[in-house]
């Protein structure tokens, strides 16, 4: 039986899981795949190389799911950012009811021109005093990053055994879970901690549908929970990518002081894309999070989907209910 929370009412979609915004893999194939099977898949709009090829990628992403798909419009802190409020425009065209934001200050334009049009923000970040001005601006849903997440975890490196139950003591808005969440078990802690629902990353990288090589998704199975780097510590812009030789060599270029400008051509984003699509898993820096110790198969996204439900109403049914019966329950 589905879990009905306020993120399943608000997205209208029939599980409390979303695929967050990812670099080169949130493709038609990914997002469509993950709304077919009752979570809400999200197209990264700058994985797109121009607004005009963001609507096409809405359009076959309509031709191939009926139920509802977002898009994530992220800004990052660079000199020469891309044209958003054309990529926010294209997503306007093309009908898009739910949009995930990310990044700097400046994503508040992104929020400006779209609220007016009744476009449901879902806005990602990694603090609760950043969650607590996103609902002040007037976002609707709060998706909070713990220290475990993928990509950009903020530099306070709080986790989210604490991070989540801080921010719902807080946050009126819904809130989705994110960063380190892979199966049943995570489900069932988010909701405990006062979730509405998970967002997931890593986990979705490792199925059937991710437009990734395979030898990614392999390693990711093969990866453990110590499998990840966190780099661009020195330059107060940290990520956690997976742990390959690049990721050894932008760690030690840091530790020896070296600025930015030193790694950048190993860190270029076109080199980790490259990677991705050649099967070389030491070519570029991906992005990967500690959940990979939690990955040990790469089923469709429609059985992940299910399997996570159903485990994670097992053990609220089951395991913890029989606590509370007097049974000592095995894990
Ligand atoms: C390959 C990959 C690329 C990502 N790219 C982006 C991105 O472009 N924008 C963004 O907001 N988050 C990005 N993320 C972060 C995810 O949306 C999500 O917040 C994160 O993966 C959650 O942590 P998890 O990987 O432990 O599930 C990316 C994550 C991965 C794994």
């Amino acid at each position: 039986m589905p879990f009905t929370t306020r993120i399943t009412e608000l997205l209208e979609i029939e599980h409390p899981i979303v695929q967050g915004g990812m670099q080169w893999v949130g493709t038609a194939p990914m997002a469509s795949a993950v709304s077919n099977a009752g979570g809400l898949g999200i197209l990264t709009a700058l994985t797109q190389p121009s607004a005009a090829a963001l609507a096409e990628e809405i359009a076959r992403c309509q031709s191939m799911t009926s139920k509802p798909f977002g898009v994530n419009i992220t800004v990052f802190p660079t000199i020469n950012p891309p044209d958003y409020k054309a990529y926010a425009q294209a997503v306007l065209d093309g009908g898009i009811r739910i949009v995930e934001t990310a990044g700097t200050p400046a994503v508040r334009e992104i929020w400006e021109m779209l609220k007016p049009h009744g476009i449901v923000i879902l806005h990602k970040c990694t603090a609760v005093r950043h969650a607590l001005s996103a609902e002040r601006a007037g976002v609707d849903v709060i998706s909070i990053d713990g220290f475990e997440c993928a990509g950009h975890p903020g530099e306070d490196d709080i986790p989210g055994l604490i991070l989540l139950p801080a921010a719902a003591d807080k946050v009126r808005i819904p809130i989705l879970a994110s960063g380190g969440f892979g199966d049943g078990r995570g489900l069932a802690a988010a909701l405990a901690l006062g979730a509405d629902g998970i967002n997931m990353g890593t986990r979705f990288c490792a199925t059937v549908e991710a437009p990734i090589h395979e030898h990614f998704k392999q390693a990711m199975v093969d990866n453990d929970e110590r499998s990840t780097d966190l780099i661009f510590r020195t330059y107060r812009n940290t990520a956690r990518v997976a742990k390959n030789a690049i990721s050894q060599q932008v760690v030690a270029a840091e530790s020896g002081g070296k600025p930015f400008a030193e790694v950048a051509d190993l860190v270029k984003g076109v080199r980790g894309r490259e990677g991705l699509l050649s099967g070389d898993t030491d070519h570029g820096i991906w992005s990967a999070g500690m959940v990979q110790g939690l990955i040990h198969d790469i089923p469709t996204c429609q059985v992940l989907i299910d399997r996570i439900i159903a485990d994670a109403e097992a053990i609220v049914r089951g395991r913890m209910a029989g606590m509370l019966a007097g049974e000592a329950v095995m894990a």
